[in-house]
């Protein structure tokens, strides 16, 4: 049997649903590169180096070394630094974009000028300023209210609603004391929704519909967090999304990507679109240029095809060859997060998984001590239940969650029936 050896490169939930779905293949072996040691990667990795994922050079180093051939990467902060380049210069195929290719995400006033360069639709009206005085004086000049977005990478923790999370004097002393690029652009009313897609740099191949849980409380209030939880539905798609709102967004993520190419910077890797689907249709609320964490949790939970498959198709420009199959059933994921998180939480302390659930169990932000993990600051382990309707991945999943003893909680309300009937009635009011 002739053996892949590749590469993951992270330590969060996301990651260790990408190894499992690596692992699943019989033929794959798998190392990993973590920031720190997740007991659920370093379970199925065959070696591991525990560094910065942004230290390149000593992936690099780890891939001659245990001479792997592949490299999936799971988080955008490598991408920024360049892993991708590094690697394939020493001949590690990489499903990842180079970084100028992944500007897309981490660098959002380039995203914005591309969309706008090649006319694709979904962009909202925007501005680029280099400095915050030019910002605020835009800002003081109009009766508007706007998204502020900081153009580089905030961990998600950057933009600003004005109107929500800031008043109009806010804003100014906001956007004065930001430093760099920013953007600033119409305030988008609607509901979110994510395509993610494996693209090859020529052919993207759509994966189902996931809507994420920024908020850290229910009922959507509270601080905005890397992401609480997501759910997908049976037949990937939403209620609240036509057949025509989801072709204008797979045409979107298409002409991106035609985009780059014309560029001179072919796309390679996980493209992973967040809408606002408005009145208008869908809109581009971002790219990112990567899977999404928790989002990848729920779709990698009912991926068929091998994705060590997909890795050397994405690789060797030949995704139009593969089918690619997602089980017809509905997910729900929910993330255990430490009290406290996202502004001040307890991290240190002795959680215990409950027993029994048939629950999918990943691991993010913790470490195992014997026969119990330790929490950290972040975002602890997910847990996705699957289902034949959304009734049942949810009840998998809350059963599972609920289970988990020690001083972590999760938002109970993700996957509910309420929650999804919300979302249909706030678009019938829209359209
Ligand atoms: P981002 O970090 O770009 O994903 O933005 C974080 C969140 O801010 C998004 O998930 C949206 O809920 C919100 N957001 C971003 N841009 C806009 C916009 N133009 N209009 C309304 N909400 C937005
Ligand atoms: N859950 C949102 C993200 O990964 O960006």
């Amino acid at each position: 049997m002739i053996y892949m050896k590749i590469l993951v490169v992270g330590s969060g939930g996301r990651e260790h649903a990408i190894a499992k779905a690596l692992a699943h293949s019989p033929t794959t072996e798998l190392y990993a590169v973590m920031t720190r040691k997740n007991p659920g990667i370093a379970e199925l990795a065959k070696g591991i180096l525990i560094c910065p994922e942004t230290d390149i050079h000593a992936v690099a180093g780890f891939c001659r070394e245990k001479n792997i051939s592949y490299a999936f990467i799971g988080p955008e902060a490598p991408l920024e630094a360049g892993i991708v380049d590094i690697l394939s210069e020493s001949g590690v195929r990489c499903v990842g974009p180079s970084m100028m290719a992944a500007r897309i995400e981490t660098d959002k006033s380039f995203c914005r000028s591309l969309m706008c360069k090649y006319n694709i639709p979904g962009l909202p009206q925007y501005h680029i300023f280099h400095t915050g005085h030019e910002a605020e004086k835009f800002l003081r000049s109009s009766e508007d209210e706007y998204a502020i977005k900081p153009a580089g990478l905030t961990g998600g923790k950057g933009v600003r609603i004005m109107g929500e999370h800031l008043t109009r004097e806010e804003a100014y002393t906001y956007v004065r004391n930001l430093s760099g690029d920013m953007v600033i652009e119409e305030l988008l009313v609607g509901e979110e929704f994510t395509l993610q897609a494996f693209v090859d740099g020529i052919h993207l191949v759509p994966m189902p519909l996931v809507q994420d849980h920024k908020r850290a409380y229910e009922g959507d209030i509270g601080p905005n967090t890397g992401g609480m939880g997501a759910y997908t539905l049976p037949d990937h798609r939403f209620p609240f999304v036509t057949g025509e709102d989801y072709e204008k967004a797979l045409t979107i993520m298409k002409q991106a990507i035609s985009a780059l190419a014309s560029e001179g910077t072919p796309y390679l890797g996980i493209l992973y679109g967040q809408f606002m689907n408005t009145a208008r249709g869908p809109m581009v609320i971002e790219f990112n240029a990567r899977f999404g964490d928790p989002e990848a949790m729920n779709v990698l939970s009912i991926l068929k095809t091998d994705l060590t498959e997909i890795v050397r198709a994405v690789t060797s420009q030949s995704l139009d060859t593969m089918n690619i199959e997602f089980e017809h059933k509905a997910t729900v994921c929910k993330y255990l997060v430490p009290e406290g998180y996202p502004d001040n939480p307890v991290s240190g302390q002795p959680i215990r998984e409950g027993t029994g659930s048939s629950a999918l169990c990943y691991y993010a932000s913790v470490f195992r001590d014997g026969d119990h993990l330790v929490s950290q600051s972040s975002r602890t382990l997910a847990y996705v239940g699957i289902g034949d309707t959304l009734e049942s991945a949810e009840k998998t999943a809350e059963e599972a969650a609920s289970s988990v003893t020690g001083p972590v909680r999760h938002r109970r309300d993700i996957g509910t029936a309420g929650l999804l009937e919300k979302r249909i009635r706030h678009m019938q009011a829209i359209r």
